[in-house]
């Protein structure tokens, strides 16, 4: 059985994200997107809320599962049998910092293997961090996030969405 990991804040899920998940979903037998607890990190949404929309977005893609996980990325890959990383790579910007993990993750666990799938181009100035700066204006957020999700975010900024602009 080929188990691959897709570890992320999601903080909220893209359509980036959706998109590395549908095409790595393809690639192995099961995928398991790893929301991370990051206590440290001030994320919008709770850890419950982010594996929820998640679920909701992935729910027809028969092998992928949403899980969380807190501490070492390999540690939680060896608890489930998977040693497939995989990352999405917009730019030639992501690269350093990706390549660092990488390497660190191989570093701590022999058999992991990180797989970078290119971002598509029409996602690849998309990021979580910039949606919610949008959406904390007011600004339209649909072409960067799915349907399901959109009031949630605006919400979280008391926005309402008939008072939203279109870009
Ligand atoms: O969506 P993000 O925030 O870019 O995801 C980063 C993530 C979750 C992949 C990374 O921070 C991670 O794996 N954190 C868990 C701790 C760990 O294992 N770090 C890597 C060794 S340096």
């Amino acid at each position: 059985m080929k188990r691959a990991v897709y570890p992320g804040s999601f903080d909220p899920i893209t359509f980036g994200h959706l998109d590395i998940i549908e095409r790595s979903a393809k690639m192995v037998d099961e995928l398991v997107i790893a929301v991370l607890c990051n206590s440290a990190k001030n994320s919008l949404f709770s850890l419950e809320e982010r594996v929820n929309m998640i679920k909701e977005i992935t729910k027809d893609i028969p092998n992928v599962k949403v899980e969380t996980f807190d501490g070492l990325l390999v540690d939680y890959m060896r608890q489930i049998d998977a040693n497939i990383i995989i990352r999405g790579l917009r730019a030639v910007t992501d690269f350093e910092y990706e390549l660092q993990i990488a390497q660190m993750n191989h570093v701590l666990k022999d058999d992991a293997e990180t797989i970078f799938l290119i971002t598509n181009l029409k996602y690849s100035y998309l990021s979580s961090t910039v949606v919610k700066e949008i959406a904390s204006y007011g600004g339209d957020i649909s072409k960067f996030v799915p349907e399901e999700i959109i009031d949630r975010i605006y919400e979280k900024y008391n926005v309402n969405r008939e008072n939203t602009y279109e870009q």
